[in-house]
């Protein structure tokens, strides 16, 4: 392995995507950077981490400040990070933190656990010296609030309840490999809007949202409780054991479309090879290999 083989792809969340300049300009500030990393030598996990805490930080994505609100107008956040070793660490339902995806790390780094959740992710993110911090925007009460109006198609049974139809996914992620060829994963996500207070999504568990393996890493974005049900990222981890990213995500994904689920993912496999696809209108995403930047705006589906 060595600095032509060093890469890393990001996203920004599947769905209809209206701000298409804003997350491209995101997405590529944040794997500019990730690669810059890379290309000094830096690990993977370094670079994984830089960069989804850009995209936590910048407000057009939903995940960190400006994350999606449940239906009590709370900020609950789920982020996991998974190295190619089987290392894991995952946050869900935590509140009041800027960067979800660095208390996942700390979970990984210093805990005998694998996921901490809601009061007590909170302690320990404390303890770890991460500051109070409010993620709420107006944006995200504004969309919480045409929710209310508007309604659903991923919660029928909670909208019919409570008058809503329409909701808003989305999620953000990094993929990555060094010069050593570690390959290391993370997503992280303000969750759907309107969702109930305490639902748990894909982002923070292992083989739902977030995977990697020795064979490759792969961060996933949609329709949470199905990516939970169909073990998106693990099944597109499984499949590069002996497939190429691109074929095992859009094999996965295939099956996805046949259950009529709305996801995407995005991969990096052992040999460096990206793979990404989406079942939804669109998805935000980019990456960085061989020096060139590819970003979604570049060319469409
Ligand atoms: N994929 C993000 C969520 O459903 O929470």
């Amino acid at each position: 392995m060595d600095n032509r083989t060093v890469a890393i792809i990001c996203h920004g969340g599947a769905g209809t995507i209206t701000e298409k300049e804003d997350y491209a300009r995101g997405l590529s500030e944040a794997i500019e950077e990730g690669y810059r990393l890379l290309r000094q030598g830096a690990p993977a996990l370094e670079a994984v981490l830089r960069a989804v805490v850009m995209l936590e930080d910048n407000p057009v994505f939903n995940a960190g400040t400006g994350s999606s609100l449940t239906i009590d107008e709370v900020a609950e956040m789920d982020a996991g990070i998974m190295t190619q070793h089987g290392r894991f660490g995952g946050v869900i339902c935590i509140r009041n933190v800027k960067n979800p995806v660095l208390v996942a790390e700390k979970v990984m780094t210093e805990t005998d656990h694998l996921i901490l959740a809601g009061d007590g992710a909170i302690r320990f993110a404390r303890s770890m010296g991460f500051e109070d911090y409010n993620p709420v925007t107006e944006k995200a009460k504004r969309r919480l609030m045409e929710l209310r109006q508007n309604g659903s198609k991923f919660f029928p049974r909670l909208n019919q309840r409570l008058g809503i139809t329409e909701q808003k996914s989305g999620t953000v992620g990094a993929v990555a490999i060094d010069r050593n060829g570690n390959i290391v994963a993370a997503t992280s996500s303000g969750g759907i809007a309107g969702r109930m207070t305490g639902r748990v999504g894909d982002s923070g568990i292992p083989g739902a949202g977030v995977f990697a393996s020795p064979a490759g890493g792969v961060s996933c974005t949609g329709h949470g409780e199905e990516i939970l049900r169909m073990l998106l990222a693990r099944d597109i981890g499984e499949r590069m054991k002996t497939l190429p990213a691109q074929t095992a995500v859009t094999l996965a994904l295939s099956e996805a479309k046949r259950k009529k689920v709305l996801c995407g993912a995005i991969a990096i496999d052992a040999r460096g090879g990206i793979g990404y696809g989406y079942t939804s209108p669109d998805m935000a995403y980019g990456y960085k290999a061989a020096d060139r930047l590819f970003l979604f705006t570049d060319s469409r589906k």
